[in-house]
């Protein structure tokens, strides 16, 4: 019977995690560097460790009935271990290998049958050079490994911008993307059971500023036959990795074309509105899921849009919460973390409305009263 999960990993999606799982009447404990982490403050104990920290990661496992974890940039290795040590980790290390390296992950979509922005690997000067012959420009370098929120990527228009990106990379093994000219941005959550039953929350339209998650929009506004072809694609991608738990694939949707960007085997920011706008959400689902309970299809109560509310490195106290939660329909998380920093994730507002277009003008309402100041104590100093 499992009683206590482990996390790694404590952000913010640990945090809702642990919330769901705490209110599901289970223990939690995370592994996280820094003390007090968002996922810390909820869970029965944080270890304060490197993700790297042999030790740690054996006491993580000792402590749990089953590990997870809240991102993917987590050593393999150390999922390696827990499974050598004969602890039961969901995902499993195999998904984890794949799904945290961009070339392994397209090399796998495109296994699936399913398509991707046409790529190539580039490790050096010279590979550089045939795969911009062979793809051409504009495209996306990213790095392989260790990149989220747009981090560790360049846009790049022609072979001088492309050069520089890769003497910036300082020899990371990079991903060399076609620039797709999308017309949305699409999400969908699935999550899977160990018996292969797997279930889909509605897809959201996501929109990005500077690679950072802005808005999502759900549903997404895309025809029934493209959200099916999203669903079947994204099944598929789970099953093929036997993936048990809750995970994400992003797609870029094009014309009629639906071509997947990434997977996440993981709870994702895209699917926060579950917590407020289905009937179950995704970090419940992964719960389930991870903990062999029924997973049941979610369904939507309304159209909702999510805001992340981001810092911008002006203050860290966040100013205009009493207008915001003047709104019926406005819901306000935050995630408790101390500094603001430039495009931090600090927190998220989920507007509920009758429609889209109803939800989406009161999400710009809440974006524009909220804004950061610095704190009182801060300016006395
Ligand atoms: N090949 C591409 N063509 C067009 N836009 C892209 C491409 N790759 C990434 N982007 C844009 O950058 C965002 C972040 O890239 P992504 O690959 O999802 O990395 P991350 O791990 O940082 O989320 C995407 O959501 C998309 O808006
Ligand atoms: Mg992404």
């Amino acid at each position: 019977m499992i009683e206590t999960i482990g996390i790694l990993g404590g952000g913010q999606l640990g945090r809702m995690l642990t919330l769901e799982a705490k209110r599901m009447g289970y223990r939690v404990v995370t592994l996280e560097p820094f003390p007090n982490s968002p996922t810390g403050q909820i869970a029965d104990e944080q270890i304060v460790a490197a993700y790297d920290d042999p030790r740690a990661i054996g006491e993580l496992g000792a402590r749990s009935d089953v590990t997870t974890y809240e991102f993917e940039n987590i050593p393999l290795d150390s999922v390696l271990l827990l499974e050598r040590e004969g602890r039961l980790v969901r995902p499993d290390a195999a998904a984890l290998r794949i799904t945290q390296d961009r070339v392994l992950e397209k090399t796998f979509v495109r296994e699936c049958g399913i398509g991707t922005a046409p790529f190539a690997p580039v490790a050096d000067a010279r590979e550089l050079d045939v795969v911009i012959g062979e793809l051409g420009f504009p495209a996306v370098m990213k790095t392989a490994r260790g990149g989220y929120d747009g981090k560790g990527q360049w846009v790049v228009r022609d072979a001088h911008a492309a050069h520089a990106a890769l003497a910036e990379a300082r020899g990371a093994q990079l991903i060399f993307e076609r620039f797709v000219p999308f017309d949305l941005e699409v999400s969908i959550i699935c999550a899977r059971g160990a018996d292969g039953t797997s279930i889909a929350f509605p897809a959201s339209e996501n929109q990005h500023d500077h690679g950072v998650l802005a808005t999502s929009i759900v549903p997404a506004r895309i025809s029934p036959e493209i959200a099916a072809r999203v669903r079947a694609a994204a099944e598929t991608i789970g099953e093929r990795l036997g993936i048990v738990g809750a995970y994400c694939v992003e797609f870029f949707v094009a014309g009629d074309e639906v071509l997947v960007n990434e997977i996440a085997p993981r709870v994702h920011n895209s699917g926060h509105y579950s917590l407020d706008a289905t009937q179950i959400s995704q970090y419940e689902a992964h719960v389930r899921a991870i903990c062999d309970l029924p997973l049941v299809e979610p369904y939507l109560f309304s159209p909702a849009v999510m805001i992340n509310i981001l810092g911008d490195g002006t203050g860290d106290e966040l100013d205009g919460i009493v207008e915001l939660l003047s709104d019926p329909d406005a819901k306000l998380h935050l995630y408790g973390k101390a500094h603001a920093a430039l495009r931090r994730k600090m927190g998220h507002v989920t507007i509920l409305g009758k429609t889209v277009a109803a939800a989406l003008a009161k999400a710009e309402r809440a974006r524009a009263v909220l804004s950061w100041k610095a704190r009182p104590s801060a300016l006395a100093r």
